[in-house]
Formats: C-alpha cells, sequence, structure tokens
C-alpha cells in the first residue's frame, strides 16, 4: 500500500507555503496557542460533532470529542472539532427531516473550506447519519462514522420501556382510559435514562447499523450503548484509525461500491428496519455516484429473500438495542448473514481490511434475540413497496410491524386534507368511521408537510381505540417514526401537494391494499380522476424566503430520496477545492 508524503497532506495547503496566506494561517493557528509541532507533517482531523445543549440523545458527544481527540493525537494527528447542526429529533419542529440536507451540505461545505484531511463524523440521532454521510460522501476526503450509540433500556415499575413504540402503546391505554395521570407522569420520567439514542429499532439505530454495514464504522460500533465504557475507547479508536486512513487514502470513493450499499439493505431488512432507511439509503447511495445507487425496487427484492432476524422492537416483541449488544451485536447479525450467503463479504471497510475479515470470531451469544436464518421473526417483509393508481411511484409499508389480517384489505377512505383536520377530528365521538376505513392523510409529504413528518401513523380514532381497535389501514405521503408501527402506507409518491394522485381522493372511495401482490388501487375510473384533476388546483408555495424557499424549489420526492436536485451525482460539475489565495 502506497501512504501519503506530509506534503500531500490537504492541509499542507494552507500550512506549508512559505507566502504571505499560510503566514496567516500559522499566525492565527499560534493565536489559539498551538505550535508548528501541532500541525508540522501531522495529518488535520475534524471532528464533526452534532453536540448541543438541546441535542437529547447526542449529550454525551462533548466527551466523546475528547476522546477522540486523544486518539488523533496518540497516532500522530492534529484533532479540530467542527460543531454542526444537532438536529434533535425530539424537538425540531416541523420535523429533522426538512433540515437533514442542511446537514449534509453544512458537513460538506466544512470539510471543503477548512484545512482538514479527514474527518470523523459524529451523529446517531434520526436525521444526522444521513445528513452527516450524504454531506461526507460528496466531499469524499477520507472519513469514518463515529455513531452515538443506543440509550438504556427504559424502566417504569419494574417493565422494560421502549422508546416511542411504548410511549405510543401507553398513550392509546391512556386515550381508553386505563392509565391514570400519574401513571403517565411515571412513565415520562422512566422511558429515557441516559444519553444515546432511541433503543427500539427505530431509525436511529437503523442507520447506524446501517452505516456499518457499509464499511464506515468501525466494526461492532454501532451496538455499543452510548454509556458503555467501551463506547468511550470505540471514539477514541475512531481517532486513532482516522490519521492513518488518511495515510493511506483510504477515502469513501476507494471502499464504497454498489455491493457495499446491497450489504446496507440486507442488514437494513435483517435488522428489521425503520422504513425511513428507504429514504435516507437512496439519497445515501446517490451521493455514492450512479454506480452505486439503490432503487425501491431493489428494498422491495431483498426484503423477499433476507428474513428479519433480529428480534428487537417494533419489529420483535420484546428485546431492545442493549440486549442486542449482549447478544453480539452487528457483528454477531452480519456472521449470520454471512453464513448464509447473504452478504458480498469482500466489501471494503474502514479498517483496511473486508467485511469478511473484521466479522472473524463473531459469535451469537443469545440465539433468541439474534434468531437463526431458519428460525427468523419474519421469513420476508422488513419493508415492502407498492405501487399501483394511488402511488405510481411507489409507497412503502412495514409488514413486519403490522397486524397481519390487514396485509390484504379494501376499505372505504376517511380522508384528512392535513394534519390539523385529522388532528381536530380524531377525538370526535361523532367520526363516522368504522375499524374497515382507510384513513388517509394528505399534503404530508416532501413539499406539502414540508420536510414529511413524522405523521404516518395515523392515530386510531379515540371512538374506536375505546372499542378496542388497536389497527387500521392508513395511507399517507408522510413518513413515519422508526419507533411507530401499524398497517401504514407511507411516503406515496407522487405527493398529493404536488398533484399525485393521493390529492384526487374523495372520502367514501373504496381502496385496497394488497400487499402479498405489491399492489395499493383507489376504486375510481380514469375518467372520474380525470375530472376530478381538472377541478384540483395547486396549493399556493409554503415558504416565500429563506431555507424553505429553496428547499421547496430543489426537494426531489420520496422515491428518490429527498434530496436537493442540485446536490445528487450526476447534476452539473462536482464542485472543486477551493482556492488559496
Ligand atoms: Fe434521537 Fe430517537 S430522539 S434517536
Amino acid at each position: 500500500m502506497t501512504r501519503k508524503t506530509s506534503d500531500q497532506l490537504r492541509s499542507a495547503r494552507w500550512f506549508a507555503p512559505d507566502d504571505f496566506r499560510s503566514f496567516g494561517h500559522r499566525s492565527r493557528a499560534m493565536q489559539m496557542g498551538y505550535d508548528h509541532a501541532d500541525w508540522q507533517g501531522r495529518p488535520v482531523i475534524a471532528i464533526v460533532n452534532t453536540w448541543s445543549d438541546i441535542g437529547n440523545c447526542h449529550s454525551h458527544f462533548r466527551q466523546r470529542a475528547e476522546e477522540v481527540k486523544r486518539g488523533v493525537l496518540q497516532a500522530g494527528g492534529f484533532p479540530i472539532e467542527l460543531p454542526a447542526l444537532s438536529l434533535a429529533e425530539s424537538f425540531v419542529k416541523p420535523t429533522t427531516m426538512l433540515y437533514r440536507n442542511l446537514l449534509a451540505i453544512e458537513t460538506e461545505e466544512l470539510l471543503r473550506s477548512h484545512p482538514v484531511d479527514g474527518a470523523v463524523l459524529m451523529g446517531g440521532c434520526d436525521k444526522t447519519t444521513p445528513g452527516l454521510l450524504m454531506g461526507a460522501l460528496s466531499m469524499g476526503l477520507p472519513c469514518i462514522y463515529l455513531p452515538a450509540g443506543p440509550m438504556l433500556r427504559g424502566n417504569w415499575k419494574g417493565t422494560t420501556l421502549g422508546s416511542g413504540s411504548d410511549a405510543f402503546k401507553y398513550w392509546d391505554e391512556r386515550r381508553a382510559g386505563h392509565i391514570s395521570q400519574a401513571q403517565w407522569m411515571e412513565i415520562e420520567g422512566g422511558i429515557a435514562r441516559s444519553a444515546g439514542t432511541c433503543m427500539v429499532m427505530g431509525t436511529a439505530a437503523t442507520m447506524m447499523g446501517i452505516t456499518e454495514a457499509l464499511g464506515l464504522t468501525l466494526p461492532g460500533a454501532s451496538s455499543i450503548p452510548a454509556v458503555d465504557a467501551n463506547h468511550q475507547r470505540m471514539a477514541t479508536a475512531c481517532g486513532r484509525r482516522i490519521v492513518d486512513m488518511v495515510w493511506e487514502d483510504l477515502t469513501p470513493a476507494g471502499l464504497l461500491t454498489r455491493r457495499s450499499f446491497e450489504n446496507a439493505i440486507t442488514v437494513a431488512m435483517a435488522e428489521g428496519c425503520s422504513t425511513n432507511a428507504i429514504i435516507h439509503l437512496v439519497a445515501m447511495s446517490r451521493r455514492a455516484g450512479a454506480q452505486c445507487a439503490v432503487s425501491l425496487d431493489d428494498f422491495d427484492a431483498f426484503s423477499r429473500k433476507v428474513p428479519v432476524i433480529a428480534n428487537i422492537r417494533p419489529s420483535g416483541d420484546r428485546y431492545l438495542m442493549e440486549d442486542f449488544y449482549y447478544a453480539g451485536g452487528m457483528r454477531a447479525l452480519m456472521k449470520r448473514l454471512a453464513e448464509g450467503g447473504l452478504l458480498h463479504l469482500d466489501a471494503m471497510t474502514v479498517t483496511g481490511a473486508t467485511l469478511g475479515a473484521n466479522l472473524e470470531g463473531a459469535e451469537v451469544h443469545d440465539e433468541d434475540v439474534i434468531r437463526p436464518l431458519s428460525n427468523p421473526i419474519y421469513r420476508e417483509g422488513a419493508l415492502a413497496v407498492l405501487r399501483g393508481n394511488l402511488a405510481p411511484d411507489g409507497c412503502v409499508i412495514k409488514p413486519s410491524a403490522c397486524s397481519p389480517h390487514l396485509l390484504t384489505h379494501t376499505g372505504p377512505a376517511l380522508v384528512f386534507d392535513d394534519y390539523p383536520s385529522l388532528k381536530k377530528a380524531i377525538d370526535d365521538p361523532d367520526l363516522d368511521v368504522t375499524k374497515d376505513h382507510v384513513l388517509v392523510l394528505r399534503n404530508a409529504g416532501p413539499q406539502g408537510g414540508p420536510g414529511m413528518p413524522e405523521w404516518g401513523m395515523v392515530p386510531i380514532p379515540t371512538k374506536l381505540v375505546k372499542q378496542g381497535v388497536r389497527d387500521m389501514v392508513r395511507i399517507s405521503d408522510a413518513r413515519m417514526s422508526g419507533t411507530s408501527y401499524g398497517a401504514c402506507v407511507l411516503h406515496v409518491a407522487p405527493e398529493a401537494y404536488v398533484g399525485g394522485n393521493l390529492a384526487l381522493v374523495k372520502t367514501g372511495d373504496p381502496i385496497t391494499v394488497d400487499v402479498p401482490s405489491r399492489r395499493i388501487h383507489l376504486h375510481v375510473g380514469d375518467e372520474e380522476l380525470a375530472r376530478r384533476r381538472a377541478a384540483w388546483t395547486p396549493p399556493p408555495r409554503r415558504f416565500e424566503r429563506g431555507y424553505g424557499w429553496m428547499f421547496s424549489r430543489h426537494i426531489r420526492q420520496a422515491d428518490t430520496g429527498c434530496d436537493f436536485d442540485y446536490l445528487e451525482t450526476g447534476f452539473g460539475a462536482p464542485t472543486g477545492e477551493p482556492a488559496i489565495y
């Protein structure tokens, strides 16, 4: 392997020349107390940190950044911490998805504009993983991902609580009158007990696992609980490793291929992944280049051949990410998939070794948490992609998390034009609804939401909850949280707001959802749909200024990953390095 020499470092363009501008760079670095010995012959490593005072899942990142720095210094690098958008899922309104691409832009431009040779990307909460990686892939410097890791199990009087899933469950029980205000408050204090991401197989755990499958984390990193001392050591190891990656010039382009993305889809399916994985992985693969791009059809094809073997909620019925770690974690899960011939073991990883080499010695310690391929929790169906006149460009359902009797269903639509009208109607005791209705929420997509909020797990009407109904078919152009569950058809493309057929549905129209045949159909004739379309008027634009103005003009639909049209591979010329004067 040829190694870079110090004069080939990108950062040397800032620090090495004997000219006036470099004098400025050096003297201003010295202003901060650094010396020539800090940068001379050393790779500069950006630690892109999504910590903030309101970043609940990343509250350990201040300390972790110091641990990364220790590793960078041990290996002879020069660490600089660069803060980036924290995108705390629990607090950012209307939705963090509105800002995922902004984090991607920020990451790319932070790395491009600074004297940086390589990067440690610190994220984990839902949109931070794809945002950081999309930006870093576009920039193309050597990078390694440091996943925040899951929080500890929730606890309420000895009962284990899972993020999101149990909040939804006990909220329904409270609406049904089975949970008191005092009990609800106890749950509030017990469901999130430590730093770290949601600890079910939600979007965060899914995306961290996918990133390990892509080869962009150290082996086993994605499942270590956030507050475990192993997580601290992993952070320091990231710091050490990135320095060597710079010398080895191991860039994303040098290790990612389409086979890496196929591994990521395989792992997503075996995890029982969040539906959001589709949008993010499609977007990430397109950033990695046309040769890597995966599509909705790839997800559907893999979902038919890869069983769900991680028995983690919400697809599983019992275990959480902490249990997954003790059972062997992501390496053990991938080892099992490898034994079934389901992974490309020659895919390269940030260790400089292949995925296959990284999996040597991995073992499953609990056969109920990480099931054998012969005894999965679902033979197929982590995700399914449906098409039909209601979603010509596709939509998504998570069969493993919905009631089996609803996988094939025909019922009359009950249409809500937007989230406020849904919220207003859902508690109405006189709402004209039965368990056989199909609840339709529209204008909640990439442009309509805006930003495609996680409204797709439309609440069951309270009057039906009181009758014991816990699942119904729901259809929307929104997303849903990876912690959600139910017969929710999501990501309908094109969305209603841009004139997709979802905009033309009327209450009472029969709709069929047929997951086994991957079909979704609105039983309204083409002529009638054409009449309705002629009478449909496009809604006014939501934004007149700022980021939203730009977002609404450039955001693409869910089936292509909701990236901005001008950031995808193939749009215009690649951005060059900044000129240095
Ligand atoms: Fe951060 Fe769920 S709120 S991962």
